[in-house]
């Protein structure tokens, strides 16, 4: 297991989401009042960047169907239909950089 540098918390200001790729995956980080989440940011419905959708509190919505999922746990939160969770990261904080653990 490794960490890789996903950038500043500067990136990011509370309420923001940005997608990253690390470790050759795409991965979302959120920033929800200070604390960064990060998770996987392809849905699993069809496809969407989860970072185009919109993010509330813990929860991200799917730009393109609706679906949400908890940025923090990787949880489907509401969606009509079964699809998969979202795999969840760490995130580790360092000398204002953030790390996301794989
Ligand atoms: S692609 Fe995300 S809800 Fe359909």
């Amino acid at each position: 297991m490794g960490k890789i540098i996903v950038g500043s918390v500067s990136d990011i200001p509370s309420g923001k989401m940005i997608k990253v790729t690390a470790d050759s995956r795409e991965i979302l980080v959120a920033n929800v009042n200070g604390n960064y989440f990060a998770c996987d940011d392809t849905c699993t419905h069809a496809g969407a960047s989860l970072s185009e959708g919109n993010l509330e509190g813990e929860i991200v919505t799917c730009g393109w169907h609706g679906a949400k999922f908890n940025c923090k746990s990787g949880q489907l939160e509401k969606f009509p239909a079964k699809i998969k969770e979202l795999k969840a990261y760490k995130t580790i904080i360092e000398s204002g950089n953030i790390f996301v653990e794989f």
